[in-house]
């Protein structure tokens, strides 16, 4: 059960006390299951430190309420932090850390301590060390301090007047507990790796116009990425006379700060209160964490970018970074480099080919369309052809390559060439390209994808030698069996204590390989009978059932949709982890799940509310000019493409039709009921698991009607081709009049060879101007996508490509 035997030489202590640590803290909890506060009086361990004593790294420091320990950590082998985490470990056995004190300093395992001067310094000393590694600088006239770790996890030393003279939430490095105030003294620092707790890359700070940022930086690079660096602070919604700069969530999730940032966390006033933490995590995303206390997991309720790819520094250089919607973040070498650190993306992408001398000037151009590199431009050239930005590039010997974009606004191309390759994004919902420099006669080769293998964690050696080290081989004997016997003894306490009542999963792995997106929640059925109100604004219809306005206790309007009680037969546990999946789709053309809820029979979706309803709905009425129109297509359009491509064909929509496109308050299309088909109605088994003939019928593409046609995302193309055929003509393909084939009926009216046939087609209710030649190119786009044969079609991709590049 316990398997010492990998376990070597010194390093049993390090294994040992923390869980000793564990082992003694339940003893206390299980005989005084209420620790009562008189018990704050004792100034010696584990309650209070007084003047003139110390702790040694065996010795530890509780809370009265038990939910909070400080001792020393071990951070590595024969390598100690004197830290503060949650007593109760994780499911998967880890503690969490809160707080370090000497974080890139740790210290020896036998003999350091941590003193308490009777100067009322506090002190943390190295084995064998005259230097103090760590000191608070404290001075006590009164020669009454003494040093308490607090019910809210906060270690104060204060003298006998209760005047603070020093206390852990002042200096915090990567975590903020509730009522913890994050300040313009004290930035939030990323720890190095999920693995090394050292200071790291991602820091969170009130930067010098007063508002709370997130930057990157590393030896050679420094980049803020948060708020969005393209936007003004207030257009962002933060305010930059918040001259006090400080920030601090309440222990009920609602987090406020001076310069307008303002959450809720997704469990935020729910009534029962979890144990919360805001992490500035390794990944670069600021993170609100509620603990889960039956599974034994911290819940992600709250992040500060939902698009990892946004934050800096992820793939390091010559690489990008894509959305993934299983590893969160996918990074890629660019064509003809490879992986520098196959362990570490970070260090990024090193050339595979010899640089050209400078000015040789014959150098070509890969283009690499949806992409971009944030920042490091030499320059910025407006109103450029493509053929000038190359030779700009060409001429400068520092040049890598070069983005390009069409700018709608100004109506043309912009070029910037790129002296650093960094932070690299690719997403088919980027407008850009890069057009990477190449030597002449390099043939394309494109690197291979690299998921970013998160769970492992590799073992960490510290660099800092020590020159003491007389452990003998006798103690080391002994101590092995104590870790044995102690750890056996302690797996047997922790199942009993704290999952002896529930069935607890071990997989789980707490971090960075996140498994709920922050928003998405369970919902009782009770609260959405409520928000509801006991389902009485039917608004939509279809797709495995009913959808009903409803108000949230926070005021959120949503839509909640109940499927039907005979289309769903699967249990909690598979629905969970579909919806999950797709509760982390994010894209600004999909409906966005908020959560769900599984109790009995009852299965419902909760989706955000659209305010003007589906397509359908506004096709017919003249609410739609033709602007709109053709961005509906396009919209429309990057939500499929996301879904078919960014998820590698993972979810097939399979029901795209107008009732599935909705529309905001600004007309804006997002596609919804997505990945509905493969949670309705399954019949087990067969993994092609579409049962035949799915979909609405009219927007059906031929080959659900024949058996041995496989169905792939071109399915969707179909069916968008029709739904775009039917905006511009008008005309439903689900009445009769046209045989079902609105294709050709537009194709018999192109055929007439003069300019007039646009005219001939496009919907004659709807008032206003159109440009004959978008409309042109969207008739003829939709066209191919109904095409009998699927291989002809294009992707969704290609059909983005094709409607952003009508000039
Ligand atoms: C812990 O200490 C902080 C700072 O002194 C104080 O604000 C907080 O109320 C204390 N918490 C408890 C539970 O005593
Ligand atoms: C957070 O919740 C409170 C109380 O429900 C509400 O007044 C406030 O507007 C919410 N804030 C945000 C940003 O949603
Ligand atoms: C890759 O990085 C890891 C951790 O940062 C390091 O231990 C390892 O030595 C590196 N490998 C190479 C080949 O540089
Ligand atoms: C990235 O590629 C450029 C050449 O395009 C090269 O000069 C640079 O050293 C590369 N970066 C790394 C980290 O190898
Ligand atoms: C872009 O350049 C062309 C030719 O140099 C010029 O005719 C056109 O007016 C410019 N467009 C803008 C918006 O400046
Ligand atoms: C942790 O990271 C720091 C900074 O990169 C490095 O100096 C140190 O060696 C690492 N420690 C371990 C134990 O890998
Ligand atoms: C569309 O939404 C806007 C904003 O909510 C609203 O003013 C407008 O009346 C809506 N239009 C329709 C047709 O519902």
């Amino acid at each position: 059960m316990y398997d010492c035997a990998k376990k070597r030489g010194s390093s049993q202590l390090a294994m040992a006390v923390p869980h000793l640590i564990t082992l003694i803290v339940l003893i206390f909890l299980s005989e005084t299951p209420l620790i009562s506060s008189s018990y704050a009086s004792f100034s010696s361990p584990p309650f209070g430190l007084k003047l003139g004593s110390s702790l040694s790294v065996a010795d530890f420091l509780i809370s009265p309420n038990a939910i909070y320990t400080a001792g020393f950590y071990s951070v590595g082998e024969n390598a100690y932090c004197f830290s503060i985490w949650f007593t109760k470990p994780l499911a998967d056995g880890s503690l969490t850390i809160l707080w370090m004190a000497n974080r890139d300093l740790p210290v020896n395992g036998r003999f350091s301590k941590l003193s308490l001067l009777k100067t009322g310094n506090l002190v943390l000393k190295d084995a064998y060390q005259r230097l103090p590694i760590w000191t608070t600088n404290t001075r006590d006239s009164k020669a009454s301090a003494y040093l308490k770790l607090n019910n809210s996890g906060n270690l104060c030393l204060r003298n006998k007047d209760g005047e603070i003279l020093w206390q852990s939430f002042d200096t915090p490095t990567d975590t903020l507990l509730p009522n913890q105030p994050l300040t313009k003294d004290a930035p939030l620092v990323s720890s190095r790796s999920v693995s090394n707790y050292s200071s790291g890359f991602y820091k969170l700070f009130f930067d010098n116009d007063n508002v709370v940022r997130l930057v990157y930086s590393d030896s050679k690079l420094t980049g803020i990425f948060w708020p969005n660096p393209e936007l003004r602070a207030w257009e962002s919604g933060r305010n930059t006379y918040g001259s006090r700069r400080i920030g601090i969530m309440d222990s009920s999730g609602r987090f406020i700060s001076t310069d307008d940032l303002v959450f809720n966390t997704s469990d935020a006033g729910d009534g029962i209160q979890p144990l919360r933490r805001l992490t500035m995590d390794v990944d670069g995303n600021f993170r609100a964490y509620s603990l889960d206390e039956t599974r034994g997991i911290w819940r992600v309720t709250w992040q500060a970018l939902s698009e990892t790819c946004k934050i800096h520094g992820s793939c390091g250089e010559n690489s990008t970074c894509s959305n993934d919607p299983v590893y969160g973040r996918k990074c890629t070498c660019l064509p003809n480099h490879t992986m520098i650190n196959r362990t570490d993306w970070s260090y990024g992408c090193k050339p595979e080919f010899k640089p050209t001398l400078c000015g040789n000037g014959d150098d070509q151009f890969l283009h690499l369309p949806h992409s971009d590199f944030w920042g490091y431009d030499t320059r910025y050239m407006p109103n450029t052809t493509l053929n000038e930005c190359k030779q700009e590039c060409r001429k400068i010997c520092n040049c890598k390559g070069f983005q390009f974009k069409y700018d709608w606004n100004k109506g043309f191309s912009i070029c910037y060439p790129k002296f650093l390759l960094v932070n690299g994004l690719r997403s088919s919902n980027f407008n850009g390209s890069i057009y990477l420099k190449l030597p002449k006669d390099t043939i394309p080769i494109p690197s291979k994808n690299n998921h970013l293998n998160c769970s492992s964690k590799p073992t960490i050696q510290l660099d800092r030698t020590y020159d003491i080290n007389h452990q003998n081989e006798s103690t080391e004997f002994l101590m092995r069996i104590i870790t044995c016997v102690f750890g056996a003894i302690e797996i047997i306490f922790i199942t009993y204590f704290f999952y002896g009542t529930h069935a607890h999963t071990t997989t789980t792995t707490q971090g960075y390989n996140l498994q709920v997106a922050s928003g998405f929640k369970r919902f009782s059925y009770a609260q959405l009978k409520k928000a509801s109100r006991n389902f009485r604004n039917e608004i939509g219809r279809g797709g495995g059932g009913v959808v009903y306005k409803g108000v949230l206790n926070d005021n959120r309007i949503v839509a909640i949709k109940r499927l039907n009680e005979s289309s769903n037969k699967q249990g909690e546990a598979e629905l969970l982890a579909e919806v999950t999946t797709l509760g982390k789709l994010n894209h600004m053309n999909l409906i966005e799940m908020w959560g769900y809820c599984a109790e009995g029979k009852h299965r419902l979706l909760v989706y955000e509310f659209m305010d003007n309803g589906s397509l359908a709905m506004n096709l017919n009425s003249s609410t739609l000019n033709w602007d709109q129109r053709f961005e509906i297509a396009l919209g429309t359009a990057k939500g499929l493409a996301y879904l078919h491509e960014e998820c590698l064909e993972w979810v097939l929509h399979c029901d795209v039709k107008p009732h599935n496109i909705l529309l905001d308050s600004n007309y804006r299309p997002k596609v919804g009921d997505f990945g509905l088909s493969k949670l309705l109605d399954r019949d087990g088994g067969r993994d092609l698991e579409f049962t035949r003939a799915r979909g609405t019928r009219g927007y059906m593409a031929p080959e659900w009607y024949f058996v041995n046609l496989p169905i792939t995302s071109k399915v969707d193309v179909y069916s968008y081709g029709v739904v775009m055929l039917e905006m511009v003509t008008g005309r439903s393909p689900t009445c009769g009049g046209l045989e079902g084939r609105m294709d050709r009926w537009v194709a018999d009216k192109m055929g007439g060879e003069n300019d007039g046939w646009v005219k001939g087609i496009v919907d004659s209710k709807v008032v206003g101007e159109y440009d004959v030649r978008r409309m042109e190119i969207l008739i003829k786009v939709a066209l191919r996508c109904c095409d009998e044969d699927k291989d002809l079609r294009p992707t969704m991709s290609q059909v983005v490509d094709m409607l952003l590049h009508v000039e």
